[in-house]
């Protein structure tokens, strides 16, 4: 004690002895000092060992934040070789919960409604970009009657009618755009597929007078709807922040425009319409309230948004991949000519099905680059995590990564290598799943918005499972393998470099995209 005052004695007269701004940055050291050591302390010294592992981390709050949010597929192989399937880690303050591999995929997908919980998490961010009432502003079984309207709108008559349309939306954006003028030339990939994404969703799915909106203020509209998804946006989605204000502006702007198009619809009824909006203007809820026209208006934002980012990033990533393998781009043009005939006629719906080289690009692209790497729900209470001893408390938020097990080299021989032939007959490298993915003679169940796999054990799950399912999953294969076949009847695609290299990752927002500028060489087919 002696020795102590001894040494804090000169110590705390020379601090006094200091400016106000030294004081306070001594004291900022100090401060951050202290919290160091405590927070080491505590995860050598207070472990519980009825709680997940826990990530070692130097600094409260921020944790492993950064390690995560650089790269999170490394993340969480880099700390499952340490800490093994189920481990927690410090985001943003808040100690998060993984569960990796097949077993981990189920217990967090499939969890039971009193257990786990998505809208406390995702309202933040969702319901000032959809609007009040739908998706995770109302109650999960509110929901689920959503996903069965939006669902009944995505049928086989309605697919059929969408191929044409967005053969012709991608055969006209090549024709017009300045990028694409002459006979070959080099592009930045994404920015183009996220345009094309948007003006094929559109049109297949809110019609035509919305997408013409698209060319002029709706696009700007949705860019700052967008922009309301920043991650930032989890802990300052309520500041009056000129991104915020914009995002808000442009909610009422873009449900305003979808409830005056309602309005002038019911005003004039079709009988013989089959896109999105028109099903849900005729919905009506279990309880017999038919669905409102503002509820319709921020669904329509809601599926716009949902579909554009996941679809516009994986076509992203096909394009690229096509680029860095020249041979498979050739493949694809073989498959088609095998299968419709050398004059390669107008695609139909039913010509998709005679083309499973085109289906397996978009299935080894999703397996690999999946858009959604992180599934988060809020714990409800006290979760026993199967066939290990540990509880995970309601402080905690669950997260899954289905992303982590469909590159497992234990279910897919060289898990690294892009290989889209592994999903057809005889392939070397074809899965080996522990169980089968979902079949059709797999257990089903419904949670309000049609039949789905039960058992989500799966090592490939890139649209979820359980009662948060994607819906989109077959639009989405729709949307994806038209475009793959418009863009390979009109164009070569290359590296600029001739090289097979691939351009990494950028998960700096909510959705894993390809790092820009993604430049890619392409060549007409034929003479422009
Ligand atoms: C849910 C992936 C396209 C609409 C999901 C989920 C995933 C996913 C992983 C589950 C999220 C969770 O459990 O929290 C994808 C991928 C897509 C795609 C990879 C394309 C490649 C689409 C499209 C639409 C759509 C085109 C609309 C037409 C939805 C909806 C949900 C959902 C409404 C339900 C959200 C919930 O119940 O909480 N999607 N999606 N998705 N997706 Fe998709």
């Amino acid at each position: 004690m002696d020795a102590t005052m001894h040494l804090l004695g000169p110590l705390s007269q020379q601090y006094s002895q200091l400016g106000l701004g030294s004081q306070i940055g001594v004291g900022f050291i100090a401060f951050l000092v202290v919290s160091v050591i405590l927070n080491v302390l505590m995860q050598t010294l207070l472990k519980n060992s009825n709680e997940p592992p826990v990530v070692f981390h130097w600094f409260p709050i921020i944790g492993s934040t950064i390690t995560y949010g650089m790269d999170p597929p490394r993340f969480f192989v880099e700390n499952r070789a340490k800490y093994g399937d189920v481990f927690t880690f410090v985001l943003l303050g808040r100690k998060t919960t993984v569960c990796l591999g097949p077993a981990g995929n189920d217990f967090v997908l499939n969890g039971k409604i009193r257990d786990v919980n998505a809208e406390e998490i995702y309202t933040v961010l969702t319901t000032p970009v959809f609007g009040r009432d739908v998706v995770y502003d109302c109650p999960n079984s509110k929901l689920m009657e959503q996903k069965k309207f939006m669902k009944i709108a995505l049928t086989t008559e309605a697919f059929r009618q969408y191929v044409p349309i967005i053969s012709d939306e991608v055969t006209s954006y090549f024709k017009r755009t300045a990028d694409f003028k002459g006979q070959l030339g080099e592009v930045s990939i994404p920015p183009k597929m996220a345009e094309i994404t948007i003006f094929t969703a559109s049109h297949a799915l809110q019609g035509k007078a919305i997408r013409d909106q698209f060319d002029e203020s709706l696009a700007a509209l949705y860019h700052d709807l967008d922009m309301g998804f920043s991650p930032i946006n989890f802990t300052f989605h309520w500041a009056p922040l000129p991104w915020n204000n914009r995002r808000d502006h442009a909610q009422r702007t873009v449900a305003k425009l979808y409830m005056e198009t309602i309005k002038r619809r019911r005003a004039n009824p079709e009988l013989d319409a089959q896109d999105m909006m028109f099903h849900l203007m005729n919905s009506t809820y279990k309880n017999g309230v038919q669905v409102p026209d503002h509820e319709i208006a921020h669904m329509m934002i809601a599926l716009l948004m949902a579909g554009q980012h996941s679809s516009s990033s994986t076509s992203s990533w096909i394009m690229l991949l096509l680029a860095s393998r020249p041979d498979i781009m050739e493949d694809l043009y073989q498959e088609q000519i095998n299968a419709l005939g050398p004059d390669l006629p107008p695609l139909q719906y039913e010509d998709l099905a005679k083309l499973p080289l085109h289906g397996a690009i978009v299935k080894e692209t999703l397996r690999l680059h999946a858009p959604i790497h992180s599934i988060m729900r809020a714990v409800k209470q006290p979760l026993h995590v199967p066939g290990t001893k540990f509880v995970i408390p309601t402080n905690h938020v669950l997260m899954s990564a289905p992303g982590v097990s469909a590159s497992d080299p234990v279910f897919f021989p060289k898990p690294d290598l892009w290989d889209p032939h592994r999903w057809l007959p005889d392939s070397p490298n074809a899965p080996s799943l522990s169980r089968a993915p979902a079949g059709e003679d797999e257990e089903k169940i419904d949670y309000g918005y049609g039949l789905v796999s039960k058992g989500a054990a799966s090592p490939y799950l890139p649209f979820g499972a359980g009662r948060h399912r994607c819906i989109g999953e077959q639009f989405a294969n729709v949307q994806l393998q038209t475009i793959i076949v418009e863009v390979v009847r009109l164009f070569k695609f290359r590296n600029v470099d001739s090289s097979n290299k691939v351009i990494g990752t950028d998960y700096a927002s909510l959705f894993s995209r390809p790092l820009e500028p993604a430049v890619i060489h392409w060549e007409r087919r034929e003479q422009a």
